[in-house]
Order: C-alpha cells, then structure tokens, then sequence
C-alpha cells in the first residue's frame, strides 16, 4: 500500500479571465521511504500539487489518501494527527524561519504545537535534532540572520524532523543554496530518508537533482503529469519530448556528484 495515494487531483486559481488551471486531473503513488521527484519548469504546478498533497489548500476535485485514510475528509483532530506526520521544507529558509524567532524557538515550534514533551525538555530536545542535521548546537540562541543560508536550511529541516514525520515535502529545498552546498544538503536529506525510512515528495525544476535522489519521477507541464516513470528509465528512454529537453538542460553540476544512499 503506498504511503501517499493522490488520484485525479484538480485545482483552479481566479475567476472570469483570470481563471487559470493549476494543476489538472493529477494522481500519483508515493511509497514508505522512497521519493518522488515531481519535476517541471517554473509555472508546471508543483508547488501547488504539493500543497494539495498536505491539504494546505483544498482541491477542486480529487483524493488524497495518506497511510489508507482520505486527507480530505479529515477533522480538525484527524487533520492534526496528519499534519505531524508530514511535514513541509520549503525553498528559501530565510522567510521560512522567524526572523524574530531564536533558531531553537523555531525548531522547537511542531513540537508545542503538537505538544510533544515538556516544554522544560524542548532546549534539549533541539539541541539533539540539531546535532543530528550536522548543526552545532551552539547556534540554538542565534537569530536567522547569523547562519548561512545552508545552516538555516539544515534548521529547517530539524524543524520537519521534529515530530518524526514519515512524509516531508520538500518544495525546491535547495534552489537558494549555492551549488557547492546544495550537495551537503541533499546528502543529508538521503542520510535522513535511510535512517528514518521517511518519504519525500521531492519537488524541483533541476532534473540534474533528481537522477541520484529519486526512485521515481513525474514530469509536470502546464498542471499536468505527463510521464511518470522510475528514475533509471526515464533518464534511459525519456518517452515525452519535453522530458528529453529538460534532460538536455542538464548542466554538469557537482550536485550530480551526490553519492546515493
Ligand atoms: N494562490 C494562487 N493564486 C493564483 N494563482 C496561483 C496561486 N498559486 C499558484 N498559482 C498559479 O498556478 C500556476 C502553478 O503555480 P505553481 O504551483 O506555483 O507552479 P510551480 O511550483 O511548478 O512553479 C501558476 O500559473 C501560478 O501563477
Ligand atoms: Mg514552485
């Protein structure tokens, strides 16, 4: 049974002449501990699937079925249980992270919300998902604007890792980095998805990512999917013209260094 079941999902944005097609009679699987790159240019609709994926906004038409239970006809307190278990990385950490917020209060922000521990054990309990995205913690009483922007990524991402989600999406989370860290960051995702055996809904627009990420792969274009396959076949037999020039944008980046898991 996969994890993450979304089928024939529709969304619209506007109304009279600015009604527009987000995304269109969408479905894919997503399985326990593998990823899904949903890859496309700027404007395919990606972003907007992945919201709908965590109900963030609510579909036109269309299901989402997480662990065998239908996302959208949750309650409040199903959605709750939900919202714990997947989480969301996005693409710029710095307005994704309090800029008044102190680094360990950010963190710490799932775990009150889903009153997870004390809140005399948060520090400590920081602290540890720090460490474990290769932070020192001596950044805990830092603001946002004394880390790298690879620092507050990592932050962002101990931050999902919180309340030991088993779904993250992750929305072009490191399109901001600087390539010489986007590789660090990608590795950590991968070191992170084989200990905890959690799953990613992996966006980006750089097929170049998903080759040595990815177990699958579903290309958007204009909301659509309009092929969906394993990462090996697609990048041995692209079946869609527009797959194939996306391939051949690919620059030779060192994120294609990226050692798999
Ligand atoms: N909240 C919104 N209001 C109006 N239009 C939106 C909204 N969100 C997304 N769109 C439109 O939906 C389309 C798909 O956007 P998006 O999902 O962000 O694409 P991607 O992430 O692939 O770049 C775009 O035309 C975008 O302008
Ligand atoms: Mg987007």
């Amino acid at each position: 049974m996969p994890l993450l079941e979304v089928r024939n999902l529709t969304k619209s944005f506007g109304t009279g002449t600015q009604h527009r097609r987000a995304v269109s009679d969408v479905s894919f699987d997503l399985y326990k501990g593998e990823t899904l790159a949903l890859v496309g240019e700027s404007g395919a609709g990606k972003s907007t699937t992945g919201r709908l994926a965590l109900r963030l906004i609510e579909p036109d038409s269309g299901t989402v079925v997480f662990d065998g239970t239908d996302v959208l006809a949750m309650n409040s307190g199903a959605l709750r249980g939900f919202r714990r278990n997947a989480q969301m990385i996005f693409q710029d950490p710095f307005s994704s992270l309090n800029p008044r917020m102190k680094i360990w209060k950010s963190v710490a922000e799932p775990l009150v919300v889903h009153s997870i521990g004390t809140r005399g054990e948060h520090r400590d309990r920081v602290a540890a998902l720090l460490d474990s995205v290769g932070l020192s913690s001596h950044l805990i009483d830092r603001y946002p604007t004394g880390l790298s922007g690879g620092q507050l990524q990592r932050a962002a991402i101990a931050r999902a890792l919180s309340t030991d989600p088993s779904l993250i999406v992750c929305d072009e989370p490191v399109s901001a980095l600087d390539v010489s860290v986007q590789a660090q960051v990608i590795n950590l995702l991968l070191d992170i998805q084989s200990e905890r055996k959690v799953s990613y809904l992996f966006i980006t627009h750089d097929l170049a990512l998903v080759e040595t990420f990815a177990h699958n792969v579903a290309v958007m274009k204009s909301g659509e999917i309009v092929e969906k396959s394993s990462v090996a076949d697609l990048f041995a037999h692209p079946r869609e013209e527009y797959t194939r020039t996306l391939l051949s944008a690919i620059p030779d980046l060192p994120a294609r260094e990226v050692t798999p898991a």
